[in-house]
């Protein structure tokens, strides 16, 4: 145990439209650093996780965090990109520069601001994080990489609409407990399953409701060394971290397996000496129904083929053996590219401070998960976080 969050503030995400990256990281820096109960001229470091690409003209983030008061003039601030697990890599940045002993309080901001473009121009920025050469023209943008993913699976292992649908069911009833998120009303089984005018195909065996929206978002934590956290109101600490990077192109690896999610799990639960099912909940990476499918394979949860046992005998429902996306996940919740590895964070250290939305809050969170993928299973960040006291 290196590091604990000590503050945290999640946003509203959705469409939202009047705020821009900078409001959105000015108030939720401004919200962690109050409820960490620190002063802004304590924090030494910032890192503002931002994927950007084309979403909005402002490229350059990393000094946006000073307007959210002048005391953080001149405190070293540096923008981090790693694709979908951009928030998750802004955070390792914030661990590594604590394990240094370069800073005693870190900011970490994730922002996306992706609602001023349609979602076919938000595909093609999004699509600049496949392996451009050999997959950027595929249809539908990074859906189609998903959509590609999906029939590759159903090939070998079956047509699993059903347990997608169920997913897609899930996650929104979830979503509709969580006053932070994009999406809160729940989604019939019928509905999600059938091809519909509301519900059409996006990419191959895709459909509307197995995709994450198109959102605007941002979410912030404070991280502290543990000694510095023994003296603060809120500490979540870090039992273990784990980071693993897979080749870019999917021509280079069987893409069904998610072999770099795999590992990243495996020595995550070895490092932290736990079993999966020590876990109370995980916050997994539903980009697209069908990830979270894979991923339920990938942390061991099933074996290979079988991930539609999680999800269709109740294992991964907030009352089952092991809830996943209580909060609603990336489908509901919504996917502000930038902003989503931190949400996972504070949504996490919410239930495990019992401080989550009622309706959201489980009853026994002790111990929780959290996995951000970057890509099609490139960048692949696991936490797993724990009350320190
Ligand atoms: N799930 C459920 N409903 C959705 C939705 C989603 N993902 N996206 C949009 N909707 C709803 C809207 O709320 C709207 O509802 P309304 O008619 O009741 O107001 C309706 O569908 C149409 O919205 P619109 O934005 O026009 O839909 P769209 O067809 O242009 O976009 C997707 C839908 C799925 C194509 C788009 O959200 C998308 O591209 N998602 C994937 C984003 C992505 O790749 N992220 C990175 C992953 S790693």
């Amino acid at each position: 145990m290196t590091a604990c969050i000590v503050g945290w503030s999640h946003g509203k995400f959705g469409k939202l439209d009047g705020e821009t990256s900078e409001s959105l990281v000015v108030k939720a820096a401004t919200e962690a650093i109050a409820h960490a109960g620190i002063e802004p001229k304590d924090v030494d470091v910032i890192y503002v996780g931002n994927m950007n690409g084309g979403f909005v003209r402002q490229e350059f983030h990393s000094s946006l965090a000073l307007q959210a008061h002048p005391d953080l003039r001149f405190k070293p601030s540096t923008r981090v990109e790693n694709a979908c697990a951009t928030g998750s890599a802004a955070i390792h940045m914030g661990l590594n520069t604590l394990a240094a002993g370069k800073a005693r309080f870190v900011l970490v901001v994730g922002v996306e601001k992706m609602t001023e473009l349609n979602s076919t121009q938000a595909g093609e920025v999004l699509i600049k994080a496949s392996y451009v050469a050999e997959e950027a023209n595929i249809e539908a943008g990074f859906a189609g990489i998903f959509g590609k993913i999906t029939s590759a699976y159903f090939q070998r292992y079956g047509d699993k609409s059903d347990a997608l649908a169920r997913i897609a069911v899930k996650a929104h009833k979830n979503g509709s407990k969580n006053p932070y998120a994009h999406f809160q009303k729940e989604f019939a089984y019928e509905f999600c399953r059938t091809p519909s005018d509301k519900n059409p195909f996006v990419a191959g065996p895709l459909k509307r409701t197995d995709c994450s929206p198109v959102t605007d978002g941002a979410a912030a934590v404070v991280l502290a060394d543990v000694q510095t956290a023994l003296g603060l109101k809120h500490a979540i600490a870090f039992r273990a971290t784990e980071h693993v990077n897979d080749f870019l192109p999917m021509s280079k690896r069987d893409i069904i397996k998610f072999e770099g999610p795999q590992l990243a799990w495996k020595r995550a639960l070895a490092s932290a000496k736990l079993d999966l099912l020590d876990l109370s909940f995980v916050e997994s990476h539903d980009c697209f129904t069908s990830a979270e499918l894979i991923e339920y394979e990938a942390m061991g949860l099933t074996a290979p083929g079988e991930g539609e046992r999680a999800i269709l005998e109740g294992w991964v429902e907030r009352d089952g053996k092991l809830p996943v996306n209580v909060s609603g996940g990336l489908k509901a919740k919504g996917h502000p590219v930038g902003a989503t590895g931190v949400s996972m964070h504070v949504m996490s250290a919410m239930q495990l401070s019992g401080s989550a939305p009622a309706g959201m809050q489980l009853p026994q969170a002790k111990i929780g998960g959290v996995f951000n993928m970057g890509g099609a299973a490139v960048a692949n960040y696991v936490s797993i976080l724990e009350p320190l006291r």
